[in-house]
């Protein structure tokens, strides 16, 4: 069995804010005059004990109140990125939620600055290549997301790759959002979004047909519908895949019961990813090894889940071949 730790990887479903470990909120809570409805890290981290998505978007929600300024979401994407390359990431394209800090009257700007200047300091530092995806909240008003897709477009176009669709799943479907990704296609952003994490894959298939993802975020519950994983495989249409996430918010019991191993099977363009690992016990590495342990996979197989990364992922062609040569000669090894 080759070191995990040193296959490279990409991860393509990641929320920043889902990177504040409970130490790190503290600090910023002391730091910007916050009190967090716990009393203690061992508290805060006890909380992490979800029942669903919900249960968990709750506390999310919560203790991202300590995120404020330009500083705290670099220092978070900085923290985010050295524990992440310790575990061999190479390449992430990161989520970011803004209303949930324009809300709070964090100014957009600084939200996105504070990114690009830890993902800048990252790539120096740690050698890692990003780009950045805006999510919009699906249980927010379309208006809220029309205002925040004006906000982007007007002061931060160049530095947003695409967007996605993310928050509470069940009573929200994607056709919801037709004109907000209508008009972000317009402005030559890529699409994603989350679909079939909770919800049934009639979900996937309003993503696929009215918003015109290239690649569906979750997307586990297509492994209900023969003919959606025929689809998916046919027009390799990627899924990125959270297995401890799955786990810790009870979208499967057991991780040896993950559909995974049927998504490959069919032929699907499958990731691997952390979701949102402060709170989920795991960084990208962790998910790689929880399933090499559940599901008994093998170093190719594993290889070629890094190797799907690579492909589904929006990196330059040279750094593309850099990671799959890369990739090549962990398995060679
Ligand atoms: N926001 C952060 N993590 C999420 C998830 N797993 N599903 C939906 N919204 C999220
Ligand atoms: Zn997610």
């Amino acid at each position: 069995m080759r070191d995990l730790d040193t296959l490279p990887k990409t991860e393509l479903h990641l929320h920043i804010e889902g990177t504040l470990e409970p130490e790190l909120a503290f600090a910023l809570a002391e730091r910007n005059g916050i009190a967090l409805p716990f009393a203690s890290v061992d508290q805060l981290r006890a909380a992490y004990d979800f029942d669903d998505l919900q249960s968990f978007l709750d506390l999310y929600y919560a203790t991202m109140a300590v995120l404020r300024t330009e500083r705290d979401f670099t220092e978070l994407t900085l923290a985010y990125l050295e524990r992440a390359s310790a575990q061999g990431l190479a390449h992430v394209e990161v989520f970011f939620d803004p209303q949930a800090h324009t809300s709070r009257g964090v100014p957009f700007e600084q939200v996105v600055d504070g990114i690009v200047a830890g993902l800048a300091i990252g790539q120096e530092r740690f050698n890692v290549t990003s780009a950045l995806i805006l999510c919009f909240l699906r249980d927010q008003p379309i208006a809220s997301a029309l205002e925040t897709l004006e906000l982007a477009a007007s002061t931060r176009l160049a530095s947003i790759d695409g967007i996605g669709l993310d928050s509470a799943e069940v009573g929200y479907p994607p056709s919801l959002f037709a004109e907000v990704y209508e008009q972000a296609a317009e402005l030559g952003l890529r699409l994603v979004a989350h679909a079939g994490e909770e919800a049934p894959p009639a979900y996937i298939v309003e993503a696929l047909d009215v918003l015109g993802v290239e690649r569906v975020d979750h997307g586990v519950q297509a492994a209900q519908d023969p003919a959606l994983l025929t689809r998916l495989a046919a027009e390799r249409i990627p899924l990125t895949v959270c297995p401890i996430s799955n786990l810790r918010l009870r979208v499967v019991d057991d991780l040896a019961a993950h559909p995974l191993p049927r998504l490959i099977e069919a032929g699907v363009l499958v990731t691997i990813n952390s979701d949102d690992p402060a709170y989920f016990g795991g960084y990208v590495g962790d998910n790689y090894a929880a399933i090499r342990e559940a599901l008994s996979l093998t170093d190719a197989q594993l290889a070629q889940l890094a190797r799907n990364g690579v492909e589904a992922s929006w990196a330059s062609e040279p750094r593309k071949r850099e990671l799959l040569e890369a990739i090549d000669l962990w398995e060679s090894a």
